[in-house]
């Protein structure tokens, strides 16, 4: 009889412990799906590329790291504004961009990360990146200055958003726009 209960005690638990191993493979087979459907966005250098290759929407350039160039341009067309959505590229001129990574990334800047790029014919490398703390070439803080665009457009100031107006006229902005030496030559095309 004592034994009998053993070896039935016994059974269970092993029954125990083979199910708890399922579970245990199903929660870890459930978690690395989870990791290869949502794989965090990568921003490196490989991320830019010649400016005037990306679509221009009025005086800037809009592009997406994950291929949702749609939902980024309408956006960026809106006249309501809204917010840009997940893997958004931003660029005036080809030396400054802004990216916006996944939701909650970084609440203070609505996601968005500010790069400061140095660009050659060889590419482009990051020389500065982050969320409040980033510098351009002229000592001025990204975050503080675009935080003044009004809420509704997300961080980009264009002009009437809010924004300072840059120290720089249009032409000088078209200028550095066309001289980007990511870009092919129209020969080497
Ligand atoms: C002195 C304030 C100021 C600083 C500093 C500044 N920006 Fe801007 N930025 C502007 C203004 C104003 C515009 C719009 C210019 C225009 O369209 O005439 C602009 C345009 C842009 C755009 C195009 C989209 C938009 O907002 O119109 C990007 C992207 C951008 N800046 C990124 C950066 C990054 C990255 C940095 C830092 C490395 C930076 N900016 C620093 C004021 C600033």
């Amino acid at each position: 009889m004592l034994k009998h209960t053993l070896r039935t005690k016994l059974s269970r638990l092993r029954i125990g412990a083979a199910l708890s191993f399922a579970v245990l493979t199903l929660g870890i087979g459930a978690t690395q799906l989870k990791a290869a459907t949502e794989q965090p966005l990568q921003v490196d250098e490989s991320s830019f590329d010649c400016l005037t290759a990306m679509t221009a929407v009025r005086g800037f350039f809009v592009d997406n790291l994950l291929g949702n160039l749609d939902a980024t341009l309408a956006v960026a067309r809106s006249e309501q504004g809204g917010a840009y959505p997940t893997g958004s590229v931003v660029q005036l001129v080809p030396t400054e961009a802004m990216v916006k990574l996944a939701p909650g990334t970084s609440p203070v800047t609505n996601d968005w990360e500010f790069l400061e790029l140095g660009v050659s014919e060889a590419g482009s490398t990051i020389v500065g990146r982050g969320f409040t703390d980033v510098v351009n070439r002229f000592g001025g803080n990204c975050f503080g200055c675009h935080i003044k665009a009004e809420p509704k457009w997300d961080f980009v100031c264009e002009t009437g958003h809010g924004c300072d107006p840059l120290a720089f006229t249009r032409e000088m902005i078209e200028s550095a726009q066309n001289s980007d030496p990511r870009c092919k030559a129209p020969e080497e095309v």
